[in-house]
């Protein structure tokens, strides 16, 4: 999203101050060069002002979510500075072994903790990825729809996002479409980024898309980055096995998580890097992502140290996450006439608007009559411009009535 506060002109009781004009070559073209607050930015600045209740169907920080975090009290989780710096590029080995326990325990599968690299949060992973693996200029494949802070973090690298389609099939689920994805590769493509599942889709990889993935890659030369912080939440209503890649030789395979999902901590900012793949580029990997986290060591020793006990307390958390997607989705159903798309895994829920409404006028009209946001379906690359996404780790009782909303501005639009 847009900084809501950037671009704007600072005030004084007695005159108003513009900030000075800055020639545009001072800063890096890198960056977007408008950072003035959109249309809906400003409709909600000017609500918040005039202290309307806002009702946020998009919340996905779960801190903010009304879940108890009982297992941060318990006393086990040690909450201190060690007094002695030790400083490990890859990382404390005893957050790493934990971490091997965690895909172990979560039949994951089985790794060498000697294959992980910690970072703070998965973002900065994919920072480091890049690093790794591009030149400026160069370009990797980002899926569509999809999460939209792949392509900020590969402009921020110089490196161009090039987007391959996601596609639902006959079934209603989201697959790789590989005509689309073969036509993107070119002589500057370096890497296919794939999330598993996928946010906002919730689509998970399937073994026959894994199996095209690592022929792609080992044709082209190409890495593969999964992204697997939604990967424990399975919708267990649905029939399909999904797994990780975490054990995949077939191509150079980094798979990335972190504590920000799987314990529901953005703010341990703790995730980690695993490499896989044939011997000789899995070694020249991991050398230089030695290197380049060295570099940085960004992963504070506190969390670091807490990770081992954090990661006992997996259960407390997602339990309380997997009921509350689950009401919420009882509930999104129960609404018949808001349809919505099958969802294999994760967080969030799409709803399908009538034809008639775009998901741009829905999410103004929404939040211009009724103080409700959700998020229009462009904000993750929706080839369709009918879909609007929410969280369905609200709480409850807002979720519903959110949903009441929709549906009555949804009739009021006939
Ligand atoms: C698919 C996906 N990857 C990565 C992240 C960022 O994770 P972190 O908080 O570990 O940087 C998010 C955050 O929502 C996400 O949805």
């Amino acid at each position: 999203m847009v900084p809501m506060e950037a671009g704007k002109a600072t005030t004084s009781s007695s005159h108003i101050m513009l900030p000075p004009p800055i020639p545009h070559s001072m800063f890096s073209s890198r960056l977007p060069t408008d950072l003035e607050p959109n249309e809906f930015t400003t409709i909600l600045q000017a609500q918040k002002a005039a202290g309307v209740r806002i009702l946020d169907l998009t919340q996905s920080n779960p801190t903010e979510a009304s879940f108890t975090y009982d297992f941060l009290q318990t006393g086990n989780i040690p909450g201190h500075i060690p007094g002695r710096y030790e400083p490990s590029a890859q990382g404390l080995p005893e957050a790493r072994d934990a971490i091997r326990r965690y895909y172990q325990g979560n039949r994951h599968g089985s790794i060498s903790a000697e294959d992980l690299f910690l970072t703070a949060g998965t973002s900065e992973a994919y920072g480091f990825l890049l690093k790794l693996l591009t030149e400026p200029g160069d370009e990797v494949l980002i899926p569509a729809p999809s999460y939209p802070l792949f392509d900020l973090l590969a402009t921020l690298e110089n490196v161009t996002p090039v987007r391959y389609a996601l596609k639902l099939n006959e079934e209603g689920r989201w697959r790789i479409d590989f005509r689309s994805l073969e036509l993107m590769i070119s002589s500057l493509t370096r890497a296919i980024v794939v999330v598993n599942p996928n946010n906002p889709t919730g689509s998970y990889l399937t073994a026959e898309e894994l199996v095209r993935l690592n022929e792609l890659c080992r044709i082209h030369d190409l890495a593969l980055i999964v992204d697997e912080v939604f990967l424990d939440y399975i919708n267990p209503q649905d029939g399909q096995k999904p797994f990780s890649v975490i054990t995949n030789r077939g191509a150079l395979t980094f798979t990335l998580s972190g504590l920000s999902k799987i314990l529901a901590l953005p703010q341990a900012k703790l995730g980690w890097i695993h490499v896989e793949g044939p011997a000789a580029l899995k070694e020249g990997a991991k050398a230089r992502l030695e290197f380049i986290a060295d570099t940085y060591l960004s992963v504070g020793s506190m969390v670091q140290q807490a990770a081992p006990a954090l990661l006992t307390c997996q259960q407390e958390i997602q339990s309380q996450i997997m009921a509350r997607t689950r009401a919420n989705e009882t509930a999104l159903r129960s609404a018949t006439t808001l349809p919505h798309l099958h969802r294999e895994g994760g967080w969030y829920a799409i709803l399908q608007l009538p034809d008639h409404i775009t998901d741009e006028e829905c999410c103004l009209e929404l939040l211009e009559r009724h103080s409700l946001i959700v998020h229009p379906g462009f904000f993750y690359d929706f080839a369709e411009s009918n879909r609007i996404v929410v969280s369905l780790i609200v709480p409850p009782e807002e979720f519903s009535r959110g949903l009441a909303l929709i549906q009555e501005y949804l009739e009021s639009r006939g």
